[in-house]
């Protein structure tokens, strides 16, 4: 890993390095492979969460041109009492959203909720209004970190916790159902610590996540390990299933030390689990870098700089301060560390927001196209953003 890392250093100390590389086509979008650009010309809606209090959720551009925003103070419709202090808690989160039910709505963690949200703009009538929605204020569900849809009106949470019954709750979302203050969970899937990614794999049949093995704050005896694992889904009996054939660990466990301090008590953990489109890939990021995962090879295949090579030709490391000493005493650079969310679009750009060095977001998207990176929503403090629509070979759950 080291090795592969030298070359960052480099770029570090030399400014002109990074002007822009040889623009050339991404190696899996030339055309002999057959990958077809989208008639609809490039992808340009994104979904950004903006934290603050109260929280933003942004669907704009490329160029930032918020085009349609939700927060608490757009909900006008009568809520009961626990969904209603959730939106209106302290929490200046706006940690996940996705693009779902063809575009007509939006899943969030936002404040203290887990939401639905119409996006109709179209119909100012049904616009924003908050169609399914969770408190997460209690002790299983207070860090919970992402939601994906899953068929059938079914809505996955993870709980992002620390302890082994941790792991994702399944709910009723269907528009048909009133607004409660404790809406019943249809399936608990336990055994998976500190989930931040979830991603449903409509050709596979299954929803997977990313979490650790064991505690990532490191309250048990022994290192976290990244895990990626598989849920098969059963359309039949409409429940996830747990099998160790699909949970696959990451080759090696690292502390954090370089940027947290000496003898820091956790162990990196994944922060995002994303497609390639029209490939049967998935990345992930943690703490420390890219790793790609192959889902036909059931394998780990990249890491690192081959991960950016390969998918993500452009990415930049985003400051100049993601150095330092590692619990060997080693001095290391980790210009891939940190990337809180990361998004591929079938046309090749992608987005990508690395938190700041020694802190939990970034303060703006990295948007990268023909291999050029711009900034876009400066000055939002950002967790992540996502392309806004349903990514080719990796649709969203038609119902
Ligand atoms: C969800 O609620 C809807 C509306 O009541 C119902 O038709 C559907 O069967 C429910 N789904 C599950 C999985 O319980
Ligand atoms: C998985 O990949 C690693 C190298 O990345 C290799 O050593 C190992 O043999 C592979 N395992 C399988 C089951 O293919
Ligand atoms: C983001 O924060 C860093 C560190 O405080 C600062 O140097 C930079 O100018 C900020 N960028 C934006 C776009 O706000």
């Amino acid at each position: 890993m080291l090795g592969s890392l030298f070359g960052w250093v480099s770029l570090l100390f030399e400014p002109l390095a990074f002007q822009v590389p040889l623009i050339e086509p991404q190696p899996r979008l030339k055309s002999e492979n057959g990958i077809a650009i989208p008639v609809q010309g490039p992808w340009q809606d994104i979904i950004t969460g903006h934290y603050a209090v109260p929280p933003v959720l942004k669907i704009h551009d490329r160029n930032s041109v918020v085009k349609w925003s939700w927060q608490r103070e757009d909900v006008t419709q009568p809520l009961p009492p626990l969904i209603r202090s959730g939106l209106y808690s302290g929490y200046n989160d706006a940690t996940d959203m996705k693009w779902m039910r063809g575009g007509r709505s939006v899943a969030a963690v936002y404040s203290a909720l887990v939401v639905v949200i119409n996006h109709t703009p179209d119909r100012p009538s049904t616009d924003k209004k908050i169609t399914f929605a969770l408190n997460r204020a209690n002790d299983v569900l207070h860090n919970a970190h992402t939601i994906e849809p899953l068929p059938g009106d079914r809505l996955a949470v993870g709980t992002t916790g620390q302890r082994p019954w941790d792991g994702i709750l399944v709910y009723n979302m269907s528009e048909a159902l009133p607004i409660v203050d404790k809406p019943p969970v249809l399936q608990k899937i336990e055994g998976l610590r500190a989930i931040h990614a979830l991603i449903w794999d409509e050709q596979g049949q299954m929803l997977w996540a990313t979490g650790t093995d064991a505690a990532a704050d490191g309250s048990d005896p022994i290192p976290a390990y990244g895990v990626i694992q598989g849920y098969p889904f059963d359309a039949e009996t409409g429940l996830l299933s747990i099998d160790e054939a699909y949970r696959f660990r990451f080759p090696e466990y690292y502390d954090i030390d370089t940027e947290w301090g000496c003898g820091y008590s956790w162990w990196a953990g994944p922060h995002d689990l994303v497609p390639v489109p029209n490939e049967r890939v998935l990345l992930v990021s943690n703490d420390i870098g890219l790793h790609a995962f192959d889902i036909d090879e059931m394998n780990f295949t990249a890491e690192y700089d081959e991960v950016v090579e390969k998918y993500m030709p452009g990415f930049e490391v985003t400051t100049n301060d993601r150095h330092g000493i590692n619990r060997q005493g080693e001095y290391v650079e980790l210009p891939q560390s940190d990337l809180k969310g990361f998004s591929l679009a079938p046309d090749g750009s992608f987005l990508y927001t690395q938190s700041l060095w020694r802190l939990f977001r970034g303060n703006y998207t990295s948007l990268v196209v023909d291999g050029v990176r711009h900034q876009i929503m400066k000055g939002n403090e950002i967790y992540r953003s996502r392309w806004f629509g349903d990514i080719d070979g990796w649709p969203k759950p038609k119902t």
